[in-house]
């Protein structure tokens, strides 16, 4: 048993979609979710760059709150730090891994269509992930430049966002893709614009689920479940919390929420 609070990280609030499914799934857990509104977006950054921030935000979870497990909620960093961080830190993490398999395993056309960050695409874990699960598929890889931006400045339902989605996804379905993987934590809080432009014969994929059921049968493995009671949420920038507010009330998140508190270079405020 260990009530020690489970780590959730992003660039920013799309780790939000990841730590929805967590508190989900885990509703005795205490959670910390730290958003690197600072630095965001990841996706052009540099690998050695995203590890140094990976490695700070892991060393503030463990140091703060002593989280007992860590979940990288964000596509990028995962493809760009997890080995770092799993040899230079004891705790275990979960990742985040393109569904590619799950896609591959339900298409009838043998195309799917994933849509993430540059930094994904060139990591390591993303060719292993699509030779390894996407052998005779056709796999349609778009950079989703932009999305990042407009969840984090809350203009998900804007005309900009509209036509970036129109622009990525129509030419997926246009070249047969009838399943699509949301490959950046961002993108979930699209999921119902990019069903109506996909139409109703293609499946869009978030693989939150499956992360928080990861992280669920990790901590079961580990005997290091909270024994009882329910679960509180901290919700930490690095930035300005304006956004993260106002998306987990736009999202009716808020009502799973206790405390929130934000970060500002080192200095803690609660806001409620
Ligand atoms: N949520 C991050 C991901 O899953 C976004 C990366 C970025 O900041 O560009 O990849």
């Amino acid at each position: 048993m260990n009530s020690n609070p489970i780590g959730i990280f992003d660039s920013g609030l799309g780790g939000l979609t990841v730590w929805r499914e967590v508190r989900r799934l885990m509703p005795g857990e205490d959670i910390v979710y730290f958003a690197d509104s600072l630095h965001c977006p990841y996706g052009h950054k540099p690998v050695g760059k995203i590890i140094d921030l990976a490695r700070g935000i892991t060393d503030f979870l463990l140091g703060k709150f002593g989280c007992k497990l860590i979940v990288v909620a964000c596509n990028t960093a995962t493809a760009a730090a997890i080995d770092t961080l799993r040899s230079e830190f004891d705790v275990p993490f979960v990742g985040m891994e393109p569904a590619i398999k799950q896609a591959a395993l339900h298409t009838k056309t043998g195309v799917v269509g994933v849509l993430a960050t540059k930094g994904t695409f060139d990591g390591r874990l993303y060719k292993a992930t699509s030779e390894k699960y996407a052998q005779g598929i056709e796999v349609l890889v778009q950079v989703g430049d932009g999305l990042v931006e407009l969840v984090e400045t809350n203009k998900i339902n804007s005309s900009e966002a509209d036509s970036l989605l129109k622009k990525y996804v129509r030419p997926m379905v246009e070249n047969g893709a009838d399943q699509i993987v949301l490959g950046c934590t961002h993108y979930p809080f699209y999921k119902t614009q990019i069903e109506a432009i996909a139409g109703d014969k293609v499946t869009v994929i978030d693989p939150a689920p499956a992360v928080a059921k990861r992280a669920h049968e990790l901590l079961e493995a580990g005997g290091l479940f909270t024994g009882n009671g329910s679960g509180t949420d901290l919700f930490v920038s690095s930035a300005e919390t304006g956004q993260m507010r106002s998306l987990l009330e736009n999202t009716s998140a808020l009502s799973l929420v206790d405390t929130v508190v934000e970060w500002n270079t080192n200095k803690y405020k609660a806001l409620q």
